[in-house]
């Protein structure tokens, strides 16, 4: 079995009046076992309706494994929890991308050509002027990462494997160093050229906050928080972003616009700019006096908008096991900075109230990754409106992971989904004069 021809025997049986259609089940390796549809429309004249595709596989996938119920997270067969601890994230890039655990050979070929690509061309130096200085840094990510592939007309061949290998590469590369400068220029400041000598998550951090007027030293342990939140961030299967990549590359559009595309959808506050709005709901609640209670109450009430963001999740009905190490590394990272921990103390007596509250109980709605995210990230020294860049950053070898599959599998075809038609029926053009 493979990603693109998984196991199918036994058939279920639909029937439809008195038509009857049997349809193929096909079996993953563990999880969701699927119902094939793909002679349903043609056999039956119907469609089927999934609002939000809660119900609906859009792939088969050897990428990433999800266990909701039992808050189970594996790249590859590789527990997060074994990554998190042992790993690095260009190794997890490297994982994710490629299908297997780099040797030390192919390791050190991989960081040596990601450590050679993270300049961008010095013209788009200009490209950050045209924004004004609070331009939101992930609208200047998107549009930077497709206006980069005006530079590269040469490798954008999504057929020819050494013009998906060099585009990969620079990717990776060049996403902190887009980052960081749309960090500097909406602060006024230079902009920093990344150094060879430093290592991907501490190359971000000296983007970020050295000025050429002093030494600026990295400190490892930060840096190690850092590469953690990549790797815990790095793919979570068919997301909303990754999806989004999914569909843009199926119409054969070129990686940088699929890549620019899921980081569009990735901005939206119910999903990676989730991380940032838990900050803000973190300060109003300290603003507000720290009434934990009223805050839950207002999450709550059906009545009243306010989400309590940070918290549920579609695929997690159990523990978010990213959150869970996440919070672990916050306490080290707050205890390390010195940072002020009035938001963590919040957001734990959040966690305690919420969790304890048969509203999120019965909901089964527990904190998510991007609930103490933020923390970390403001602890380093991150203004808000960087996080989604910083979880971007992380998500995008699992973005090229899983186009990579998609583009390469057989069974792939442009994506294009039917719909129920509920507008009206045929009418005649009335001139304005009679309407
Ligand atoms: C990410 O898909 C992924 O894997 C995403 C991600 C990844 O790595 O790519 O894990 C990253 O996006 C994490 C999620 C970040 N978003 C947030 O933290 C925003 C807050 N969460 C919610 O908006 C919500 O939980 C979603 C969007 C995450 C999931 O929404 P669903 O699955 O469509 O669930 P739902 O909105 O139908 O909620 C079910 C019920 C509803 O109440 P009832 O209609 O049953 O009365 O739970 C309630 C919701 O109102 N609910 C919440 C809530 N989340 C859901 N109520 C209060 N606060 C919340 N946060």
């Amino acid at each position: 079995m493979t990603a693109d021809s998984p196991a199918r025997s036994d058939a279920a049986d639909l029937r439809i009046g008195d038509r009857q259609l049997e349809l193929p089940l096909v079996h993953g390796t563990e999880g969701d076992d699927a119902l094939d549809i793909s002679k349903l429309r043609s056999e039956t004249g119907l469609i089927t309706l999934d609002p939000g595709y809660g119900n609906t596989g859009a792939a088969t996938s050897a990428i990433t494994f999800l266990d909701g119920e039992n808050g189970v997270l594996r790249y590859r067969g590789y527990p997060i929890e074994q990554l998190a601890e042992r790993s690095t994230f260009l190794e997890v890039a490297y994982l994710l991308i490629w299908g297997e655990l780099p040797t030390r050979e192919q390791l050190d070929g991989f960081v040596t050509e990601v450590t050679h690509h993270t300049l961008i061309r010095e013209e788009m130096r200009h490209f950050f002027d045209s924004f004004p200085a609070d331009a939101h840094p992930m609208a200047v990510l998107a549009s930077g990462v497709v206006g980069m592939s005006n530079f590269y007309p040469d490798s954008q061949n999504i057929f020819d494997p050494d013009a998906v290998e060099i585009t990969i590469n620079r990717l990776i590369a060049k996403l902190p160093t887009l980052a960081a400068w749309s960090f500097k220029k909406a602060i006024g400041q230079p902009y920093v050229y990344p150094r060879n000598d430093l290592g991907y998550s501490a190359n971000l951090l000296h983007m970020m906050f050295a000025v050429p007027s002093e030494r600026y030293e990295v400190d490892s342990r930060i840096a190690e928080a850092l590469d953690l939140l990549l790797i815990l961030h790095a793919d979570h299967e068919q997301n909303a972003s990754t999806s989004t990549v999914r569909l843009v590359g199926s119409t054969h559009a070129n990686l940088y616009a699929s890549i620019s595309a899921g980081i569009s959808a990735l901005w939206g506050p119910l999903h990676g700019g989730a991380n940032e709005a838990v900050i803000n709901t973190l300060e109003r609640i300290v603003a507000d006096g720290g009434d934990v209670q009223r805050w839950v109450d207002k999450a709550k009430d059906p009545n009243d908008t306010f989400r309590l963001a940070g918290f549920g999740h579609r695929v997690y009905k159990n523990f978010d096991p990213r959150a869970t190490i996440i919070k672990a590394a916050a306490e080290r990272v707050l205890a390390a900075t010195g940072a002020d921990d009035a938001l963590f103390d919040v957001a734990q007596r959040l966690e305690e109230v919420a969790l304890n509250d048969d509203y999120f109980v019965s909901r089964k709605l527990y904190p998510n990754v991007d609930f103490y995210s933020g923390l970390i990230y403001r602890a380093i020294g991150f203004p808000k409106n960087m996080f989604t860049n910083c979880f971007a950053i992380g998500r995008l070898p699992g973005w090229i992971a899983q186009w990579k599959e998609m583009i390469e599998s057989k069974e792939t075809k442009i994506g294009r989904p039917r719909q129920v038609y509920i507008g009206p029926a045929t009418r005649e053009y009335t001139p304005i004069e009679q309407r």
